[in-house]
């Protein structure tokens, strides 16, 4: 198929819910894709933060070959090693007792949220329902978690919405403590707000959220969807910030592009779920829980998470550099490998004139792109990552270059 026929064939069959690149992308290996044609891109992206070990890391590939040729599925009415071992190293690294696994970042928080209800019944008081939110976050697209998001642009068309979340500024201790109410059964941030543009949350303001819950006696849950297994730098950005969260939400990387979920949770706040009251059909099913192991145990062998934090600091300090260079940087802000340059021009102009150069980012913001390369990302990687970014700044700054230069890894 060649690059014409799979974007006729996708604008003609697919639903027009995303707004796509016209790219199609057929091979990976390490921080790099191939595209249909046969050119190079550097992989600044990784999926959104999914692709931790890279594409087709050995021991990844392995793993999953060798479980789809033993079983993929069985259901959750056995046990099977893989889960077992999933939810081990899980525990081991989180120091949470117990492990739920399901298939995305959104089911892991509607998951969250069905569990602080549940155990505010028991634990709280049997009116508690409300969580506390924060603004301009993102916590997934079902109608739950979409009601837990703060951006009405994600939320407008689809109400009525789910009720019992309570909006509060982010980054801002007195307004949490004021919308703490005896109907409140939990609080429910990201440590890092990724999709709201690389927004970190300040150390205080989440060491003041957890007194607060603990004060009130209610769940402090942290959405690690987008920071969790080792982008920041840490296995958990919990860690970093030195928590002791009662339930943690994890997806994205955890399975290294194979779809997987989880909810950790401290014991006594697991054991509001009895048999029956939630579940998944294929959630750790031994496909996705293969996946979580050669992930979780690769991450650890080649000392991923340490490297993360490294690399991470170089990015910043290049792009730093290049912000002094470069009057369209306006900031550059982030956490071990998830970074947000944000700029006096459009993001997505910049985007697409990287990428015209071989380099993908994500304008996840109008002004604001993200970088979130997978763990795996080299030193000269970065390097040459902020070398593109400059020359794309220089186009989109100069708009005569920026049709005018071809892309450097041609392979026509
Ligand atoms: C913090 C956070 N929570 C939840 C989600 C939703 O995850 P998924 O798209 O896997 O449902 C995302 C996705 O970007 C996220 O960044």
């Amino acid at each position: 198929m060649d690059t014409q026929t799979v974007l006729e064939w996708s604008d003609r069959y697919l639903f027009r819910n995303y707004r796509r690149a016209a790219v199609a992308f057929v091979r990976g290996q390490g921080a790099r894709l191939w595209d249909l044609d046969g050119r190079e891109y550097l992989d600044f992206v990784a999926g959104i933060a999914v692709t931790s070990l890279g594409h087709g890391h050995p021991v990844l590939v392995r793993a999953v070959c060798e479980q789809v040729a033993r079983y993929v599925h069985v259901s959750n009415l056995y046990h099977i090693p893989e889960q077992a071992k999933a939810a081990r190293l899980l525990a081991e690294r989180s120091g949470l007792d117990r492990v739920f696994f399901c298939n995305s970042g959104a089911e892991a928080n509607e998951a969250a949220i069905k569990l602080a209800r549940k155990w505010a019944k028991a634990h709280r008081s049997p009116q508690a329902y409300e969580i506390v939110v924060a603004h301009n976050s993102f916590h997934g697209r079902t109608l739950a978690t979409v009601a837990a998001t703060g951006n009405p642009r994600y939320q407008q068309g689809f109400d009525p919405l789910p009720e019992g979340f309570r909006f509060v500024p982010y980054n801002d201790l007195a307004a949490a403590q004021a919308a703490v109410g005896p109907l409140t059964c939990a609080v429910l941030m990201e440590p890092v707000q990724g999709e709201g543009g690389v927004i970190p949350a300040d150390p205080d303001y989440l060491r003041g959220l957890q007194d607060l819950c603990r004060q009130e006696g209610i769940l402090f849950m942290l959405d690690e969807v987008q920071t969790g297994v080792g982008r920041t730098g840490a296995w958990f950005a919990f860690q970093r910030y030195g928590l002791q969260p009662d339930v943690v939400t994890l997806a994205k990387g955890l399975g290294g592009g194979v779809p997987v979920g989880a909810v950790l949770a401290r014991e006594d706040v697991a054991a509001a779920f009895a048999p029956g009251d939630h579940g998944s059909t294929f959630g750790g099913n031994a496909l996705a829980a293969a996946a979580v192991c050669a992930v979780l145990e690769t991450l650890e062998a080649e000392g991923l998470v340490d490297h993360a934090a490294r690399v991470g600091d170089r990015l910043q300090a290049q792009l730093r550099s290049l912000a002094e260079r470069h009057p369209s940087v306006r900031e550059v802000r982030g956490v071990g490998l998830l970074v947000a340059v944000d700029l006096e021009v459009d993001a997505g102009m910049v985007e697409a004139a990287c990428r015209e150069r071989g380099l993908l980012v994500n304008a996840v913001r109008p002004r604001t792109l993200r970088l979130c390369p997978p763990l795996v990302v080299s030193a000269e990687e970065v390097d040459q990552a902020v070398e593109i970014l400059e020359q794309a700044l220089g186009a989109v700054g100069d708009p005569a270059a920026a049709g005018g230069v071809g892309h450097p890894h041609e392979r026509r």
